[in-house]
């Protein structure tokens, strides 16, 4: 069978690498790999290929930036032709980008089966783009590849067919699992042997320019008791110059540049906590079992909460610092590793794929 992957933002690299290398010693597929370019910075993008062994894309479909209509309907319109030429059996798309749902549709019109890695991930609010993507994916794809058994049941509470639905696991983890003994601590002037390790990039946290000052304003104060590091994600540089917002002590809040994968993971298993709106940070840091805050009102990983080491403190800034504290006294609860986030999920995926009669 001829598979396309089709990846573009930088969560979808970590995703894709692992199956990509369970289906490499599948005799019965082939596989090519599609980059739409919704991220293209080489520390938004290059990075990974290389930290990963991903191969070159075999088709970049450059689209860049843009409003949400303009760089779906880019994507859809440069993907389609992709499709029309190639005419795959099945093509896999990850998580819930808007690379993702585009090329979800492009398929469902062409008739083509798609298969979506971590289906059923709900966090039940509309405002958030990635909710309608997750919705217009799940709805269109004909094999759905599951994380945790919360997203099985989401699929089932809106109709999907059972037998669509598969348990597998947590791919991101795979990835997780496969580097952590490669992840050095990175050298970065004035590194404390404590840190908070902080991520922000929901357009709900940073586009809103009273929300990312009050944000700012309260990770300064953290910083006077626990060292702040803050690799920035492009949107987020964007605001706070936006915004005229800037560091007062540079010492204890170190701003960074994005990091490359094996940098940052070797960060968050050292931090002393996580500070986040990140869905990925959420699941390695459940894993590393590192204390996680989530600044966020709800999760569409609500297993990181159940079981692992999440807490959600929304948008409450005093609830913020008062859960660093708790952590700081060293009171925390320890997680546990959610069932099926073993490193294997990719293969499982195969095993799926190679006894699917599509
Ligand atoms: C996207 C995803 C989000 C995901 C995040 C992971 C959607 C709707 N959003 O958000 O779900 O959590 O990626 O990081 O798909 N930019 C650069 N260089 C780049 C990429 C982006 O400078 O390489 C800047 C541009 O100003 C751009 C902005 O970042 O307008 C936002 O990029 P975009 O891909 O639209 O959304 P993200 O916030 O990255
Ligand atoms: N990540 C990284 N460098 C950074 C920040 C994050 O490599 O500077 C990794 C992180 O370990 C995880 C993934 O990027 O594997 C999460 O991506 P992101 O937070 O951009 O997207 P989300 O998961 O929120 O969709």
């Amino acid at each position: 069978m001829n598979i396309l992957h089709v990846v573009g933002a930088r969560p979808n690299f970590m995703k894709v690498a692992p199956v990509m290398a369970a289906l490499d010693s599948r005799e019965a597929c082939s596989q090519r790999l599609v980059h739409t370019g919704q991220h293209y910075d080489a520390n938004m993008s290059d990075v990974f290929f290389q930290q990963l062994g991903l191969p070159q894309p075999d088709v970049s479909l450059g689209v860049g930036s843009g409003s949400h209509a303009v760089q779906t309907a880019q994507i859809m319109m440069r993907f389609e032709e992709v499709v029309e030429e190639q005419r795959p059996g099945l093509v896999l798309v990850y998580g819930d980008v808007n690379s993702t749902v585009a090329a979800a549709l492009v398929c469902a019109k062409l008739l083509i089966p798609v298969g979506h890695v971590e289906a059923g991930l709900r966090s039940y609010d509309r405002t958030m783009p990635e909710e309608i993507n997750r919705l217009m994916t799940d709805q269109t794809a004909d094999l759905l590849f599951t994380p945790s058994p919360d997203g099985d049941a989401n699929l089932l509470r809106e109709g999907i067919a059972p037998d669509a639905i598969h348990h597998v696991g947590n791919v991101m983890i795979d990835t997780l699992v496969r580097l952590l003994p490669q992840a050095q601590l990175p050298h970065i002037d004035g590194l404390a042997t404590r840190y908070a390790l902080v991520t922000l990039h929901r357009p709900s946290n940073v586009d809103d320019e009273a929300m990312l000052r009050r944000l700012m304003t309260t990770l300064q104060e953290v910083s006077q008791e626990l060292q702040v590091v803050f690799p920035i994600h492009p949107r987020t540089r964007a605001r706070l110059q936006a915004f005229d917002l800037a560091v007062v002590d540079e010492e204890r809040f170190l701003l960074l540049e994005p990091l490359g994968y094996l940098e940052f993971l070797a960060l968050q298993r050292q931090a002393t906590l996580v500070i986040t709106d990140s869905g990925g940070v959420q699941e390695e840091s459940t894993y590393l079992r590192v204390p996680c805050l989530t600044a966020r009102e709800n999760t569409e990983r609500p297993i990181t909460v159940d079981v692992g080491t999440n807490v959600l403190v929304g948008q409450d800034m005093e609830r913020l610092r008062a859960e660093v504290d708790h952590i700081l006294a060293g009171t925390f609860k320890t997680g546990e590793i959610p069932r099926l986030w073993d490193g294997r999920a990719g293969e499982r995926i195969a095993d799926v794929i190679e006894t699917w009669q599509g």
